[in-house]
């Protein structure tokens, strides 16, 4: 892998553990609702969402520290939609981030309030950022995370499990349900370096973001059937068992890594008038070439 990616990805990912660490404390009354959301917040996981808040902030001339609250927020979101995601009225799985998952351990009712309480904590966390732009920032979470975002991409998730989507119904799904996480944490880093909705670096983060976040959704599907259980460390065949509408059920393996791949290209390319854009574009590729 790319020295600098490698670089970088060893130092973020250490304080973006230690940020998250603290992002809140306990109460020894209901101790179980703050140990299901360290559970599944503080069980690995690849970081790709709050890397991507640092490193735009970065490119972009921002200091790292001042994007912290908001890499927390959108790692604390995404969280918990996958504690969402796993339950048995959702995805109905057993293995998430090479462990049980939250409701396998602390049962239904604790794993959606460790969800509830992980996306309104996220909020919080948000607000005690002293970045640039912190409404157009908060309001920005509340929009990717919500109907018009990633809830919205989870419900035509539902949908097409009993319908079969055209190509382009499972594009805004994927847009939808991965891509709009991943945008809002690339946008999150470009307004806490303090450029604003409508600056051309807004416009160039929010095309990369576009196109990795689809890229994302396609090589997850295809790590779903011909993925590695350990190396993943989530069930593989999740998607065939559920009956998904997935990019495998329209095209070949090859076909749609072929797709995600000129998506990344075009991710790249977004990117060129940035000459700091080494890393990201090298985290482009190693997402397209990812095995977990
Ligand atoms: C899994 O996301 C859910 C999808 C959107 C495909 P990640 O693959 O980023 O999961 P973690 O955070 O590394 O566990
Ligand atoms: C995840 O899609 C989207 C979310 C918003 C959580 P998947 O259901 O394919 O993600 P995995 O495979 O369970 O991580
Ligand atoms: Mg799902
Ligand atoms: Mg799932
Ligand atoms: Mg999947």
């Amino acid at each position: 892998m790319n020295q600098c990616l490698n670089e970088a990805l060893q130092t973020d990912i250490t304080c973006i553990n230690e940020a998250l660490h603290q992002c809140f404390a306990s109460d020894a009354d209901y101790a179980v609702l703050f140990d299901a959301m360290r559970y599944s917040l503080e069980a690995g996981g690849k970081r790709v969402r709050p890397f991507l808040t640092l490193e735009f902030c970065q490119m972009l001339g921002g200091q790292k520290q001042t994007a912290l609250p908001y890499a927390c927020a959108i790692e604390m979101v995404h969280t918990y939609s996958l504690i969402h995601d796993d339950l048995p009225c959702m995805d109905n799985d057993n293995l998430r981030r090479g462990r049980p998952t939250n409701h396998i351990v602390f049962g239904q009712g604790v794993a959606m309030l460790a969800g509830d309480a992980l996306l309104t904590q996220a909020f919080a966390v948000a607000s005690t950022s002293d970045a640039p732009n912190t409404v157009p920032a908060i309001q920005l979470l509340a929009e990717c995370a919500g109907p018009f975002g990633m809830i919205g991409g989870q419900q035509m998730d539902l949908i097409g499990e009993t319908t079969s989507y055209s190509l382009d119904t499972l594009i805004k799904t994927y847009h939808l349900k991965t891509g709009k996480l991943i945008a809002c944490a690339c946008l999150l880093g470009v307004l806490s370096a303090g450029f604003s909705k409508d600056s051309a670096p807004y416009q160039a983060a929010e095309q990369y973001a576009t196109c990795i976040g689809i890229a994302f959704q396609v090589i997850d599907d295809i790590l779903d059937q011909y993925g590695d259980e350990t190396q993943i460390g989530k069930s593989i065949g999740s998607d065939l068992q559920q009956s998904k509408s997935t990019f495998l059920t329209l095209m070949s393996r090859e076909e749609a890594f072929d797709y995600a791949k000129k998506l990344t290209e075009q991710a790249k390319a977004a990117l060129a008038s940035f000459e700091q854009r080494g890393v990201l574009c090298a985290f482009a590729d190693s997402l397209l070439q990812r095995i977990k």
